[in-house]
């Protein structure tokens, strides 16, 4: 069979003018002739790098390593920077820019001289960012995450983001001072890595090696861990072997792979942002996926890693226990293990030898660590177009709940009056919050678990239900109804919740209602105006006019779908 002609020698393998131009500037970093031949694939390093991007700090280093495998393993890496999104820092939520950053990685690898693709990924947005544009363009591509940070330490305890919750509630009751704080700040990121608990960052990583994007055991390797880098030399072998095999992204991402990645989100207890994220992913590779599909594939799956927010343990830990391999083999029976991976080889392959170190971390199918798990997609007249909620992360005994309504009726709002001891509000009341959506803030954040009221807290209550049109951070826990769509700002039922109404949640029949009457009902949506939004200019402007709602991704509407690798035109 003749070997394929190398998509890098478009641009290097070129004579004449166009080649001399394609060639001359490269060799200014000192690169040899013989590169530019079309032996060598070309491997795009695509780097999150950023030193306002933390939880991806230490990605230079790994980078290097990933560099050493691609040499020896006969390729030419070459790196370029691409949008990254601290989770921590940007403001008003990194989420707003995730499909920017899509836009950045599609564009960057389509345009390039590269044969096959390395996404480095950590922070929460930016995994989904660069697998999203990546799948657009659909060359081999692998994914290598940074690892989470190793668990933090105060006062003899260990701990994590899921704390700091609880950090923050302890402070509003003055049970912890502001020296404390600030210690518990850096004694909870000691390390480099992303997220300690099984927040979205670890949450993507599990998704990417769900999927079959990324070797074994890149969910849970330490980024501290020497092995870390190990995995990155070895994912820089396996690409230039991937380019040989023409093992294109929608090879792996199948419809079977998006199953097999439900079910294991749901035996991690992964956040729900991860919902968003695969529906984006999926529309760009052009795999019909729904709501629908995650309640049905989930709920089969019970929670076999016992990590926090879920659980008791972190990501760290799990590692030790066997990894996303040993929780993989638990839930073997209803996984497609011959779906194809990264490594050539299958799913059922990969987790064929996987074996449990300890049975606190890692439970069986018939003992889990609890019994529901996964997400539960909700439908009703307050989200016609689905909203959901993570039941191991909730209170089971608010699972089925009816209460008063306590509307808030944007985040200005509820800070304004939530802490207010006149709040009309006790324990057996639904928070309400409107205005947090796509659109409506915009960008949608992950404000969904808006604390508790602290006249409520003083009194030791834990948990309310909470409705939102927000997310919420995958660190976060509660009875908390998210992604309600249509969103409140573009005149969803949520827009119409009145202080007072009373509200049916009822999880183990997946429904959540506005018990008012139609009459009503049309009373309210006839007089319902929205409000206009205060921006008129720039990308902002872009992502309220294309932006999707929370059942289709949050994604741009002229995003979906991929155009392939190929471009049109010539530069010269
Ligand atoms: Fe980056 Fe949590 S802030 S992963």
């Amino acid at each position: 069979m003749a070997k394929k002609k190398l998509r890098s020698q478009e641009w290097y393998g070129r004579t004449g003018k166009d080649g001399f131009i394609y060639r001359s500037w490269m060799k200014n970093q000192g690169l040899p002739h013989h590169l530019f031949e079309g032996e060598k694939p070309v491997i795009g390093i695509c780097n999150t790098w950023s030193e306002l991007t933390p939880c991806n700090a230490h990605f230079r280093d790994l980078a290097e390593a990933l560099k050493r495998g691609i040499w020896e393993a006969g390729g030419f890496p070459l790196e370029f920077p691409v949008m990254s999104l601290g989770e921590c820092s940007i403001k008003p939520t990194a989420m707003l820019f995730r499909n920017l950053a899509s836009m950045d990685v599609e564009e960057s690898i389509r345009a390039n001289p590269m044969d096959g693709v390395i996404l480095m990924c950590g922070c929460d947005k930016t995994t989904p960012s660069l697998v999203m544009g990546a799948a657009s363009v659909n060359l081999p591509t692998l994914v290598l995450s940074g690892g989470p940070m190793l668990v933090g330490r105060f006062k003899g305890k260990k701990i994590g983001t899921s704390d700091i919750w609880r950090f923050a509630e302890d402070f509003k009751l003055g049970k912890l001072s502001q020296e404390e704080f600030i210690e518990a700040e850096a004694a909870m990121s000691r390390s480099v890595g992303h997220c300690a608990p099984m927040g979205t960052a670890s949450t993507m990583a599990a998704m990417v090696e769900a999927l079959g994007l990324a070797l074994p055991d890149n969910a849970t390797i330490p980024a501290a861990d020497s092995r870390r880098k190990v995995m990155a030399h070895l994912a820089g072998m396996r690409i230039v072997e991937m380019v040989k095999e023409d093992l294109t992204m929608d090879k792996i991402l199948t419809r079977k792979a998006f199953e097999n990645s439900i079910m294991v989100n749901a035996a991690v207890g992964g956040s729900t942002n991860y919902i968003l994220h695969l529906i984006a992913i999926a529309k760009r590779i052009g795999v019909t996926l729904d709501l629908a599909d995650f309640d049905e594939f989930s709920s089969r799956i019970p929670l076999i890693a016992n990590v926090q927010p879920s659980g008791e343990h972190w990501v760290e830990d799990l590692f030790y226990a066997g990894g996303l391999p040993a929780v993989m083999k638990e839930i073997e029976k209803y996984l497609h293990t011959d779906a194809i991976t990264v490594n050539g080889k299958t799913l059922g392959e990969n987790i064929a030898k996987a074996e449990c170190w300890d049975r606190n971390l890692i439970g069986t199918f018939e003992n889990p660590i609890k019994p529901e798990s996964g997400i539960a997609v909700l439908k009703g007249n307050l989200c016609p177009n689905g909203a959901v909620l993570k039941p191991s992360a909730a209170t089971p005994s608010l699972l089925t709940h009816t209460g008063r309504a306590v509307v808030f009726e944007d985040i200005d709002d509820y800070k304004a009056r939530v802490d207010d001891p006149n709040l009309d509000i006790d324990e057996t009341c639904v928070m309400v919050l409107k205005k947090v959506g796509p659109k409506g803030y915009p960008g949608m954040p992950e404000v969904g678990n808006m604390g508790l009221p602290k006249k409520l807290l003083e009194k030791g209550v834990k948990d309310m239900v909470r409705i939102s049109d927000g997310r919420m951070s995958g660190t976060g826990f509660g009875t908390v109804v998210l992604h309600v769509s249509p969103e409140s700002a573009i005149g969803g039922p949520l827009a119409l919740v009145q202080n007072g109404d009373r509200i049916e949640l009822d999880v183990p029949n997946r429904s959540l209602n506005l018990l008012i009457s139609e009459e009503e009902f049309a009373t309210r949506r006839a007089a319902f105006s929205p409000s206009p939004l205060p921006y008129d200019r720039g990308y902002v402007n872009l992502f309220l006019d294309k932006v999707n709602q929370a059942h289709e991704g949050v994604d741009f509407d002229f995003l979906q779908g991929s155009s392939g690798p190929e471009v049109k035109r010539d530069s010269h």
